[in-house]
């Protein structure tokens, strides 16, 4: 299976490379760092792309052969309280963690379309409910969210798959940003473990670790005035 992985070059995406890699499977990655790319084993491609930019990516693409199966895992990661960030910090999520997924179905879904494959975008459990110091991080998960239901309604008995992976605390460059303990955190080679596990069922979406997921979804539901008491609680150092 010939396999193409945005933000490859690490965390969460180079050790979704690294293992499908040893699966056999035939991995493309791209990011914005060749120093990145080149860093991750020989076995696997590098295309360098930035996903912020639709020319970027259709370049990308036309280097590789068409993916059976693509991972729209790029994404960027700037916490802090909303007073203290620009408005290009917002933009630049926007950018990258919502139109980068845009950027790359458009581009490979009127192909995707004709010969089938199987497409899973990178949301995360942030974008379930608006979190402190995640205002520029968690609207552009959320928009994820809803654009990827949107997409699988519209997608049904088309001959694409196309799934959601929703991760908690991965440790990765983006998590070293965080200087909170981050509940149920795990290593990178766990989280791809699951998600591949997951990218082989039906299930739309691939939400992990089970017991964070099952507070967050409980959480998810809450009213306002439970809301806010709970999460001033919880995330309050
Ligand atoms: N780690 C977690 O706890 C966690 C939890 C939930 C969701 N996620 C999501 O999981 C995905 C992977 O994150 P990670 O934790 O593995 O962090 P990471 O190691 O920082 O990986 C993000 C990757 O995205 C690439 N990237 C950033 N901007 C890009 C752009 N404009 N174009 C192309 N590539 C770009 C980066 O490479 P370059 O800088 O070289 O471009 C980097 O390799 C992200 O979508 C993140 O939001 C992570």
């Amino acid at each position: 299976m010939q396999v193409w992985i945005t933000g490859g070059g690490s965390g969460i995406g180079r050790a979704l490379a690294e293992q499908l890699t040893l699966d056999g499977h035939s991995v493309c990655i791209s990011g914005r760092s060749k120093e990145k790319l080149s860093a991750v084993s020989p076995d696997i491609s590098a295309i360098p792309c930035d996903v912020s930019k639709p020319e970027s990516v259709q370049n990308a693409l036309i280097q590789m052969p068409p993916p059976d199966l693509a991972i729209l895992n790029a994404g960027t990661y700037s916490p802090g309280p909303t007073h203290t960030a620009s408005p290009e910090e917002f933009q630049q999520a926007m950018a990258v963690n919502y139109f980068g997924v845009i950027n790359c179905l458009t581009a490979l879904l009127p192909r995707m379309l004709e010969r089938g494959g199987h497409i899973a975008v990178v949301g995360s459990l942030a974008g379930y409910r608006g979190l402190p110091n995640a205002s520029g991080y968690g609207p552009s998960k959320a928009a994820v969210i809803s654009l990827c239901e949107s997409m699988r309604a519209e997608l049904d008995g088309t001959g694409v798959k196309f799934q959601l992976i929703n991760p908690g605390f991965v440790k990765s460059p983006l998590t070293e940003k965080n200087d909170f303990e981050m509940p149920y955190l795990m290593e990178a080679e766990e989280a791809a473990d699951i998600i591949l596990r997951g990218l082989q069922s039906n299930r739309f979406e691939i939400a992990f670790p089970a017991p964070f997921v099952r507070r967050l979804k409980f959480i998810r539901l809450l009213p306002y005035r439970f809301f806010f008491p709970l999460i001033q609680k919880v995330t309050r150092t």
